[in-house]
């Protein structure tokens, strides 16, 4: 049985990854939940009974084996060295140390190894990566790849509860007519917001000189990094649409030997991780309303692209909050403690 602490308890993430460690049953004889100040004290219900939260500090993870981080970059920067160090495992959702190459990067359907070179510290690669990895990952492995260009629709979710809160506080504004008081998206601390309610924002974090936003940026380096194939040609544009829940993924793959669509169907339904949703004709494609709350990636809509040789399309959805973060953190977690036994 572990001492397993969740900090950030009270995000968006952090409430996922509480539910997710019970719902895949990993081990838990002691649970600590922690925050900022400004949550701690409030009480989250568990299936071990109430918990309440404790602010963080170093002091509340003492003698912590698993520790899950879901606080932002800055908290993991300050608290995971020092975790690990002292023999806790962490596994950080945040990107503070995705690149750092002594760090592995990890989606367990495609990786899981690399995790057992950690030191001390996993990396739970960015939502919109993890969604997109899982359905390519099988075709790159049979095909290879070529090229990748994906555009997202990416959930409000995914910018933390208080995107949550901001959509519906729009959206009721708008439907009564009045003035929505944009003060979340595209980028909380930012001075300039948009209106999200009944509006898309190409725009999920900040821009880089060349143009491209951070988040797309991240897509390119983290595939490349879990596919330890820096060659990959990558294209990514983000985009944030007024969905609470799951982000959608619209990914056009370049092969490097040619596939049919129905070895690419065999391959995809026989992949872990993944449900195969694609009969158009019922009108069965992926969408988030149905895999919210859910850990498998539905992929759809597949087709060949008759624009460039050896090109198809997908559709692929997934629940950024537990696939993308909360279960593929803890699914980290469950391979390395069952390895330990
Ligand atoms: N949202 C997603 O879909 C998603 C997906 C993958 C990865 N991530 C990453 O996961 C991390 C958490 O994101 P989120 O969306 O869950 O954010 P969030 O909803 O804003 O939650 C942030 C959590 O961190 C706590 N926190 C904030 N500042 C802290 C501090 N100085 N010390 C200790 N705790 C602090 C907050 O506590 P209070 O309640 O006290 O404020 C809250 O529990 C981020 O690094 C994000 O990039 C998010």
């Amino acid at each position: 049985m572990l001492k397993v602490a969740v900090v950030g308890a009270t995000g968006a993430v952090g409430r996922e990854v509480v539910s997710a460690i019970f719902d895949l049953g990993l081990p838990v004889s002691d649970l600590v939940l922690s925050s900022s100040p400004r949550s701690a004290g409030s009480k989250v219900f568990t299936p071990m009974g109430e918990v309440t939260v404790v602010n963080t500090e170093l002091s509340v993870l003492e003698g912590v084996d698993i520790a899950f981080l879901a606080a932002g970059s800055s908290v993991s920067r300050e608290l995971a060295p020092e975790l690990a160090q002292r023999g806790t495992l962490v596994i950080d959702n945040s990107s503070a140390f995705r690149m750092d190459p002594e760090v592995p990067l990890v989606v367990p359907e495609v990786n899981i190894d690399a995790a057992r070179e950690n030191r001390g510290i996993v990396a739970n690669p960015n939502c919109s990566t993890i969604i997109a990895i899982v359905a390519v990952a099988p075709i790159y492995s049979r095909w290879g790849l070529e090229r990748m260009v994906v555009s997202t629709y990416q959930a409000v979710s995914g910018a933390g509860y208080a995107a949550i809160e901001a959509l519906e506080a729009e959206s009721r504004a708008v439907l009564a007519g009045a003035d929505p008081e944009p003060s979340v998206l595209p980028i909380k601390s930012a001075d300039v917001h948009h209106q999200i309610a009944f509006n898309v924002i190409p725009h999920v974090d900040s821009f880089c000189d060349d143009g491209y936003t951070r988040e797309e940026h991240k897509m390119t380096y983290e595939i490349r990094k879990i596919l330890q194939d820096e060659s990959l040609s990558i294209s990514a544009t983000t985009v944030r649409v007024p969905v609470f829940r799951s982000h959608s993924e619209s990914i056009n793959l370049q092969t490097r030997e040619k596939a049919t669509m129905d070895e690419v169907r065999d391959v995809l339904a026989s992949s872990p991780g993944i449900r195969l949703v694609d009969d158009p004709q019922k009108f069965l494609y992926p969408m988030p309303v149905h895999v919210s709350g859910k850990d498998d990636v539905e992929v759809g809509r597949l087709r060949e692209d008759p624009s460039a040789p050896n090109a198809m399309w997908l559709w692929v959805v997934g629940d950024q909050l537990r696939k993308g973060a909360a279960s593929n953190a803890v699914q980290i977690g469950l391979a390395l403690y069952n390895d330990r036994r």
